[in-house]
């Protein structure tokens, strides 16, 4: 009965995990112009802007249902070129939707609420909370999306785990976190996808502030977590300093990324220099325990500043580096090459990515079609409350790509060339 049971859950997550594979997968470089390693900027904003009309958009800020000081990038996935980014609204009003993708017309960007508007509303759990983190699977155009369930410090839902395909726009999946793997304190950060036998099957949350790793099995559609001292931040390594503003942060596991091979999840917290190295086989196990991890978990080396996200393509691994406005590439493959595995190897060959450009707090991040996507969002002024809104200082948020040579990590180590 059991087994009959399996088979028909693993049949039906086969089926949906089939649905919308997109047939152009090795498609042509879309972007033609050569940047010379430089990062291009796509979409800049002083405030952000919803595709609203305008009759609308001044009803929604009459009633206040619209605050645009209230709007602020946090992350971002991308395909093809087309954008998907989230605003979070946990703490905040007068924010209509959370997810959304990103569309320009006469030069100017503006958020489309995805799937839509209505799938964006409060209160109603069916929709989209408050979007944390995004991630698409190139392999299936689906688009998984955490939603920590709250709305302007009020719990409307269960923090949960959907998947939508892009394409038709429909849910594919969901997962509702049981409390047995939350604290009172999480909050759902970042994700990381892992595929397993074709399928992409497990998700690793970074659970930041009650410091722990969640794994969702998508085709048995439960959970567990792992909690250890290397995803607590340290108060030693909790000042940061961007542009020469300090914040102060505990905040621990956040940055996580899984290698093209699948066999392993680097991580890191916010609140510390070191980087950590966990095989995948100890994450997808559901009874592995606090003491199969410890006995696994390696530290791989001491980054020089502070980074809030992680991602990785087929050979590397990109990280933001805030106290020198940078992001830097860790040549993974290259130091497998001169370590002999990566059982053992360490964080050696570092580079920076884009030395020239004031990047403000890059954040989420993603490797597509060559290109490293980036959003930076001046993510200390949110937190210090003196975003400046009159725009003489430059766009507070954009939406970048610099080009890396490398696809998502998603699509495994298959070899392929580009063209800058
Ligand atoms: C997963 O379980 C939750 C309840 O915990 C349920 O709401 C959801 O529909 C389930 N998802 C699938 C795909 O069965
Ligand atoms: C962090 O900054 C605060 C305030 O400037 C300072 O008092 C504290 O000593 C700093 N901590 C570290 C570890 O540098
Ligand atoms: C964005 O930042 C610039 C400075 O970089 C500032 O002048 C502008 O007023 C800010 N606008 C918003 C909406 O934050």
């Amino acid at each position: 009965m059991f087994y009959m049971f399996t088979i028909m859950t693993i049949h039906f997550v086969l089926f949906v995990f089939g649905f919308c594979v997109l047939i152009d997968i090795a498609h042509a470089n879309r972007y033609t112009q050569n940047i010379d390693g430089k990062t291009k900027i796509m979409h800049e904003w002083v405030t952000l802007e919803y595709d609203f009309p305008s009759p609308m958009k001044r009803s929604l800020i009459d009633q206040k249902l619209l605050i645009p000081e209230n709007l602020a990038l946090f992350n971002m996935d991308g395909i093809r070129g087309r954008i998907f980014t989230t605003i979070g609204r946990t703490s905040k009003p007068g924010i209509p939707a959370t997810l959304n993708t990103v569309v320009k017309r006469n030069g100017k960007s503006f958020l489309k609420p995805f799937p839509s508007l209505k799938l964006n509303r409060a209160e109603d759990c069916n929709s989209i909370q408050s979007a944390q983190s995004v991630k698409i699977d190139p392999n299936t155009n689906y688009i998984w999306v955490l939603d920590e369930g709250k709305v302007n410090n009020i719990r409307f839902c269960r923090r949960k785990l959907v998947i939508y395909c892009i394409r038709t726009r429909k849910e594919v999946f969901r997962h509702i976190f049981p409390d047995s793997v939350l604290s009172e304190s999480s909050m759902l950060f970042g994700l990381t996808l892992d595929r397993d036998q074709g399928i992409t099957r497990y998700v690793y949350v970074a659970d930041s502030i009650a410091n722990k790793l969640i794994v969702v099995d998508a085709v048995t559609n439960a959970s567990w977590l792992f909690s250890h001292p290397s995803m607590e931040g340290e108060a030693s390594a909790g000042n940061i300093t961007v542009n020469g503003e300090t914040i102060f942060s505990r905040g621990g596991i956040n940055g996580i990324s899984t290698t093209s091979d699948f066999k392993f999840v680097y991580y890191f917290c916010v609140a510390s220099f070191k980087t950590w190295q966990i095989p995948t086989s100890i994450l997808r196990n559901p009874s592995a325990d606090s003491i199969a991890f410890d006995e696994n978990v390696r530290m791989i080396g001491i980054r020089q500043h502070h980074a809030v996200s992680l991602t990785s393509g087929t050979r590397s691994f990109f990280f933001p580096a805030l106290e020198i406005n940078d992001i830097i590439k860790w040549d993974r493959k290259q130091d497998i090459l001169i370590d002999g595995s990566e059982e053992v190897v360490n964080l050696r060959s570092l580079q920076r990515l884009s030395s020239s450009t004031a990047l403000n707090f890059a954040d989420g991040m993603h490797v597509d079609n060559g290109y490293l996507y980036f959003v930076t969002n001046k993510l200390h002024k949110v937190r210090l409350g003196n975003l400046d809104f009159t725009g003489d200082d430059g766009p507070n948020f954009t939406i970048g790509k610099i080009f890396v040579g490398e696809e998502s990590y998603l699509l495994g180590t298959r070899p392929k060339s580009y063209k800058k």
